[in-house]
């Protein structure tokens, strides 16, 4: 991975199709990107194996999907109006925006634990410049959480917030699903949804953005069980990032100290993955106390206690939050799969998902367009695979070495070309047959029509 630029996967992701800028033809707006055909394959198939594993395969969890847009007093509630901010520095000249911190950590400065005067402090200090070389100002928290307003009279309307976390949907649904499902703790509320920050500085391609998506569950416990459910999920993280095809290499836990978690956390350990541009977070893990559900109460006046029924008790429970990157998580899997080879003597580029991810499974191909009974029996291979997987993807653009090429630039595991021997014209023992090649290796091998399903599962 050592030579996997960020440039070179930028320039993949646009040329195949994976991931776009937003709003591209008007000059497009900073920290957005939109998914095309392949990136949102890709991702669908990282939310579902997540869901599948996080939820669908267990007892203790409840999905939903929460609004986006909650009520103001949610976000007083959670801390979030008061204290969402980043430290923002701007450029005095030309009134460009910096976070504080970023600049410090570029200028080979640790910013942990510095207040904004210690930054500012530093910044003067060490003589930093903003990248155009200009004097900056005196840091000043910002928050990120962007505001717009509900209501269609005008003058009535409220403000409103666009959700910065998910995890506020799953406290403020907590009765809901106390009521409706009467679990028994320790249980968990799980979603996969949008979320909005009105970042200083977006980068890194959809490393930092202003909107994204996330995969996050919230696990009430007790209080005295809140060590070994921390401990229980750091496992799973782990596993979880084994079963996308990682390293142990590839990951970096980073136990964040005392006075620099989030507000509502006890205990955070951040999860890094070795990106392109640095090793940075992916996901992680907060003990997140009674903090949230503690304040709702307050907040609302409505009681979210747990009653244990066994032992008649009423509590308000504990939490243990895993969250994930979801944006994060592609990148994550595009820098993995992103290889250089030399195949037959040439330089190619190709990207090794595994198969699980691949977002096309395999590409059926007449081996010449121009043959109505290849392109038929094709056509016919491909209907019938399409039915069983999905995934599967015609191709008959250009000679069969070009098709190579951009399947392998895709990452299709498997491509499978139709010739005359297909159609019998070589005698039987090969009629019916195929070619099947393997992405990884190149290699080509003969095998039956019928078999083709389970080869390609
Ligand atoms: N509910 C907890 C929470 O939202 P967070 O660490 O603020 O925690 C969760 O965010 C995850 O969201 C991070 O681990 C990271 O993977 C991802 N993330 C955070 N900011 C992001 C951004 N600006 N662009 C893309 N992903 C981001």
């Amino acid at each position: 991975m050592s030579d996997v630029t960020m440039e070179k996967i930028v320039s993949l992701a646009k040329r195949r199709g994976f991931i776009f800028q937003g709003s591209e033809i008007y000059g497009g707006l900073a920290g957005t990107w939109d998914y095309g055909p392949l990136g949102v394959a890709l991702k669908k198939n990282i939310e579902n194996l997540w869901w599948r594993r996080f939820v669908d395969s267990r007892d203790d969890m409840y999905g939903i999907d929460s609004a986006i847009l909650m009520n103001p007093r949610v976000w007083e509630a959670s801390g979030h109006v008061g204290g969402f901010n980043d430290p923002l520095v701007e450029d005095k000249k030309t009134k460009k925006r910096y976070r504080a911190d970023h600049l410090l950590e570029e200028a080979g400065i640790d910013p942990s634990g510095m207040s904004l005067v210690e930054m500012g402090k530093v910044i003067a200090e060490k003589k930093i410049l903003s990248t155009d070389g200009h004097p900056l100002s005196e840091p000043q928290q910002f928050n990120m959480m962007f505001k717009t307003s509900a209501g269609s009279v005008d003058g009535t309307d409220i403000p409103v917030y666009l959700r910065p976390e998910m995890a506020q949907g799953m406290f403020v649904d907590f009765k809901n699903i106390i009521d409706a499902y009467h679990p028994k703790l320790p249980f968990g509320i799980a979603q996969v949804g949008r979320v909005f920050r009105n970042e200083i500085a977006p980068r890194d391609f959809i490393f930092r953005v202003r909107e994204f998506d996330l995969m996050e569950l919230e696990y009430f416990t007790k209080e005295s069980e809140w060590e070994k459910q921390f401990e229980y999920w750091a496992t799973q993280m782990r596993e979880w990032f084994a079963s996308l095809g990682f390293a142990p290499e590839d990951i970096k836990e980073v136990e964040i100290p005392d006075g620099e978690r989030a507000h509502y956390s006890k205990r955070t350990i951040d999860f890094h993955f070795k990106y392109p541009h640095k090793f940075d977070e992916i996901g992680g893990l907060a003990y997140r106390t009674d903090f949230d559900l503690k304040n709702h109460i307050e907040h609302s006046g409505v009681d979210l206690q747990y009653l244990d029924q066994e032992n008649n008790v009423k509590f308000v429970p504990h939490v243990i939050e895993p969250t994930f990157g979801l944006g994060r998580h592609v990148l994550a899997v595009l820098a993995k799969a992103y290889t250089e080879d030399d195949l037959g003597g040439e330089t190619r580029l190709f990207l090794k998902f595994p198969k699980h991810l691949a977002p096309v499974k395999a590409a059926v191909f007449p081996l010449l367009k121009n043959k109505p009974e290849l392109v038929a029996k094709a056509r016919e291979v491909y209907g019938m695979l399409k039915k069983e997987i999905p995934n599967v993807m015609w191709d008959d653009n250009g000679n069969i070495g070009k098709r190579y090429r951009r399947q392998d630039e895709i990452g299709t595991p498997y491509t499978i070309t139709i010739d005359f021997d297909t159609l019998g014209e070589s005698g039987d023992e090969k009629k019916d047959t195929v070619t099947v090649r393997d992405r990884d290796t190149g290699e080509q091998e003969r095998i039956s029509i019928v078999d083709l399903v389970s080869k390609i599962r």
